[in-house]
């Protein structure tokens, strides 16, 4: 009677090890197929972590001299904050209004380089500072404050609502950033000192293969403009590091009929991103178009055509001939 129990139990056990061999695999495919299927499955997050420690772009310039270096100060990504001067057209735009020498003192950094410029001063918090209410348009009537008159500074709006996206490293606990501007660490993440024998290792590298969803991750982390984190309901992502998992947090609206209010920029960039990142379509990504240091779209002529060319190339039109628009509107950057 006990052998038999003995046997039942080394039988149930042996069949229990066949079973479990025969569906190793078998469970390993089904995790690939719902990293596959669930877009928020694969990668990482930091949400609500702890800032990670990262080398600043001073430190990499020392060595990146040669080809990254002279370009990056002209870069809009680098120059998103600036410190403002008194020659600077905007700040002469302030100077003009009632108070404006006080007010223009007051400023010290511009946020914007293009289109639109808002005034920004450092608060004595670690990585805060205020807005103030008017906008400088640089190419508008040679240059136009709106609204003139009256100025009034906002200390939250910044942090709360703008940083995320302007600045590096935002706290996810009190929305103060590490630093100004864009740093090379919202693209290429952390790299390790080792990276310099073998530079394949760095994210964004030319030379490494990044998972075409976490490449265009990491650029929408900013560029999906309308996207709400759902851990803190703050308008960019709960620090977002680069080959974290975007969509985890980060709630955006991918319906066509939310696309088809956008304008033409705004859009490309939406579908290129839902294709990828809730598609998984990986053909192309944003740098098969972009090159960040090179500041061009060039390579982007030599690509075959697909669907999403049609958002700026009309079917029947010379693929020269593309009209962008002229000016462009965005609620969450209040433009
Ligand atoms: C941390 C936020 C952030 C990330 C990450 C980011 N961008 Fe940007 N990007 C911006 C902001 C902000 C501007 C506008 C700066 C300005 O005008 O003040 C900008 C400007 C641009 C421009 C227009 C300016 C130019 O240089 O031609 C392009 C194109 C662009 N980004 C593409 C990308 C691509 C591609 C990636 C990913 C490789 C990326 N960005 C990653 C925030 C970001
Ligand atoms: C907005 C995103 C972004 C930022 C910010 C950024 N990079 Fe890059 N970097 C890229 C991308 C994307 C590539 C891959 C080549 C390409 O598409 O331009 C790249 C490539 C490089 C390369 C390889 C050079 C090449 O093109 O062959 C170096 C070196 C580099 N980056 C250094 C830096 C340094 C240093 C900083 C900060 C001063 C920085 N990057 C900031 C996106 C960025
Ligand atoms: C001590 C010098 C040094 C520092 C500091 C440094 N790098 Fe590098 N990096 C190198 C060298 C050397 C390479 C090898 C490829 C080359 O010659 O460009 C490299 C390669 C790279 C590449 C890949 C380029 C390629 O062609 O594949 C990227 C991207 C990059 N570095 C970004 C950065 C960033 C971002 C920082 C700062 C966080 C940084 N590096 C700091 C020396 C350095
Ligand atoms: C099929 C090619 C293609 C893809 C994919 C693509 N872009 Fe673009 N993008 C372009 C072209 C071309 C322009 C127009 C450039 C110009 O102004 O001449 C553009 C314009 C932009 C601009 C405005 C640049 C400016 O100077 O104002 C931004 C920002 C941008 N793209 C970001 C992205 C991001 C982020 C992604 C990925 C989610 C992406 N793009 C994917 C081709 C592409
Ligand atoms: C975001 C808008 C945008 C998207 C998306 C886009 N293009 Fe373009 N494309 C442009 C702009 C802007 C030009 C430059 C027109 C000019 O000034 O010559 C251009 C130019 C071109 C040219 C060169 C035309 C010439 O004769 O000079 C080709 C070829 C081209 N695009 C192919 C494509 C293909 C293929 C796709 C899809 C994979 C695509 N484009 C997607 C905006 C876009
Ligand atoms: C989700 C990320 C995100 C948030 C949040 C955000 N921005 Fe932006 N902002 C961007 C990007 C990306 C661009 C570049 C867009 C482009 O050129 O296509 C930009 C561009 C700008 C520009 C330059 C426009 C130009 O063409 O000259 C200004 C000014 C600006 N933002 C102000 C703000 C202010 C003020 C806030 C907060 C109230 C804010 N942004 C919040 C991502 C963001």
């Amino acid at each position: 009677m006990r052998r038999r129990l003995w046997s039942m139990v080394a039988g149930v056990a042996a069949l229990f090890f066949v079973l479990s061999i025969s569906l190793h695999p078998f469970t390993n495919t089904l995790q690939a197929d719902a990293e596959k299927d669930d877009p928020t499955a694969w990668g990482t997050d930091h949400i609500n972590q702890e800032v990670p420690e990262y080398t600043t772009g001073g430190e990499c310039l020392f060595c990146h001299r040669d080809y990254v270096g002279p370009r990056w100060p002209k870069n809009l990504h680098a120059l998103t904050m600036r410190g403002s001067t008194p020659e600077d057209p905007a700040i002469q735009a302030i100077t003009s209004q009632p108070n404006g020498k006080l007010l223009a003192d007051e400023v010290t950094i511009l946020l914007g380089a293009r289109d639109y410029v808002r005034y920004l001063k450092k608060l004595p918090a670690y990585g805060k500072a205020a807005t103030l209410s008017g906008t400088f348009h640089p190419k508008v009537d040679g240059g136009k404050l709106d609204p003139a008159g009256e100025q009034h500074w906002d200390d939250d709006l910044f942090n709360n609502k703008c940083a995320g996206c302007h600045a590096t490293a935002v706290d996810p606990e009190t929305a103060g950033f590490g630093s100004p501007g864009l740093d090379c660490f919202v693209c290429h993440g952390i790299v390790e000192a080792e990276h310099a024998g073998k530079p394949e290792i760095t994210f964004f590298s030319p030379r490494r293969k990044d998972a075409p969803r976490a490449e265009v991750a990491t650029c929408s982390q900013c560029h999906l403009r309308g996207g709400i984190a759902k851990s803190n309901g703050r308008p960019y992502p709960n620090n977002f590091v680069p080959e974290d998992n975007l969509l985890r947090d980060f709630e955006v609206d991918f319906s066509e009929q939310n696309l088809a209010q956008m304008d033409v920029i705004e859009r490309h960039i939406f579908a290129n991103a839902r294709d990828v990142l809730v598609g998984n379509k990986i053909d192309v990504t944003c740098t098969s178009c972009h090159s960040i240091h090179g500041e061009s779209t060039k390579k982007h002529t030599e690509l075959s055509e697909t669907n999403d060319c049609k958002i700026c190339h009309e079917p029947g039109k010379a693929m020269s001939d593309v009209k962008l628009p002229k000016t462009r509107h965005n609620k969450t950057c209040q433009y």
